[in-house]
């Protein structure tokens, strides 16, 4: 288990329909000015980290939107120690223009923007823009060719690659960013291909919601992966956050996001996920083993059963932090109130129990 204290993320609500697909009011809204004063409320309540969505098309009701590298720099921008991933597509993305675009928004901010590279589900959107899609593991190939390609122009002077998707020919970019030695690539995606990319190549693997023996499985796979590469991840776990004063009314707010799902809105949304995953040699990946009402919120995020009261949710995450979990990435209801809630109400109890493993751990 980590010494240090688990760090939280919440994902930033750019794309229209909030994170359930479902018709229960959701107070949180998709425009500049709801995020700008969520990213500033979150900051305040503790949150480390915030991850946009990056989407062209939508499948599942996320109609509208903002594209994700300039919403996190607006998001920075109105901010001061909160840092923003930026989900990434390589495909639609060139490294070249990547590398350079987070460069100048690392000067323009203090060095507070990361990566987050995601590997796509979704083949009819890279169908509608004219993107070839390629087969699962091979897109695993491309984002590691990215990664690794990323890694060169971001540290090195007189960068040359030669891979099968990415060619550079002593190029040097400058500025590079401020971060020392370099912004900080996440890598979003479940299977085994996104676990040995993960192993070699990535700083963070970010996972779908998951049990804790759900979560522990993949951490000890890409741990034991990642020792013999000689190479260090950390991991951060998705959760659909529902805390209450009591566990009546968590509940209560997870039964009615389920009984006011959209139905056709999730079947349509599970139909494009399964083929992606089914395309992969394992037939596994990231929704392989989700049931209907898994799929209400797009990443799982209700498996990880953070849904209860304060104590009850403080208690999960300390248990998922004693199997290898660095980090929570959280999705709400209406996140404006809920992120303010969690920072006044379970964030102090994580560090509470924290502090009494840790005291338990050196007294023994
Ligand atoms: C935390 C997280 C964030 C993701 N964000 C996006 C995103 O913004 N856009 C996108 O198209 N896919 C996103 N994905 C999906 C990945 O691109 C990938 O297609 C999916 O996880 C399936 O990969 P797998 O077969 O390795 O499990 C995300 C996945 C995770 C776990």
């Amino acid at each position: 288990m980590s010494q240090e204290p688990i760090k939280f993320a919440y994902w930033v609500p750019n794309v229209s329909g909030g994170l359930v697909v479902s018709k229960i009011e959701q107070r949180t809204s998709w425009d500049i000015d709801y995020n700008r004063e969520l990213a500033r409320i979150a900051e305040k309540a503790g949150f480390e980290y915030a991850l946009s969505q990056i989407r062209f098309t939508a499948g599942y009701g996320a109609e509208y939107q903002h594209e994700s590298v300039a919403i996190s720099h607006a998001l920075l921008a109105s901010t001061e120690k909160l840092r923003v991933i930026a989900a990434i597509l390589p495909g639609p993305w060139h490294p070249a223009v990547l590398a350079k675009q987070i460069s100048t928004i690392s000067h323009l901010t203090g060095g507070r923007i990361a990566v987050n590279i995601v590997s796509g589900w979704f083949r009819s959107e890279f169908t509608a823009i004219g993107e070839p899609w390629l087969e699962h593991d091979e897109r695993y190939r491309r984002s590691e060719e990215f990664i690794e390609v990323l890694k060169g122009i971001w540290t090195q002077d007189d960068f040359s690659y030669r891979g099968d998707f990415y060619r550079f020919h002593n190029y040097s970019l400058k500025p590079k960013p401020l971060q020392q030695p370099r912004p900080e690539i996440f890598q979003g995606g479940s299977s085994r291909a996104a676990r040995d990319m993960a192993s070699r190549a990535a700083d963070w693997y970010f996972t779908n919601g998951n049990s804790v023996e759900g979560i522990k499985a993949q951490v000890d796979d890409l741990r034991a992966k990642a020792a013999a590469n000689d190479h260090k991840v950390k991991v951060g776990v998705n959760a659909f956050i529902v805390a209450r004063d009591t566990e009546e009314e968590a509940r209560a707010v997870l039964a009615e996001i389920l009984a006011k799902a959209d139905p056709e809105a999730v079947r349509a949304f599970g139909h494009e996920v399964r083929q992606a995953g089914a395309a992969s040699p394992e037939g596994e990946g990231n929704w392989a083993k989700s049931t209907f009402e898994d799929l209400v919120q797009y990443n799982d995020g209700f498996k990880t059963n953070l849904i209860g009261t304060p104590q009850q949710i403080a208690e999960r995450i300390v248990a998922l932090k004693a199997v290898g979990v660095d980090l929570i990435l959280s999705g709400f209801l209406h996140f404006q109130e809920e992120v303010a809630y969690f920072g006044e109400k379970v964030l102090p109890l994580v560090r509470e129990l924290e502090a009494k493993r840790a005291a338990e751990k050196s007294a023994a």
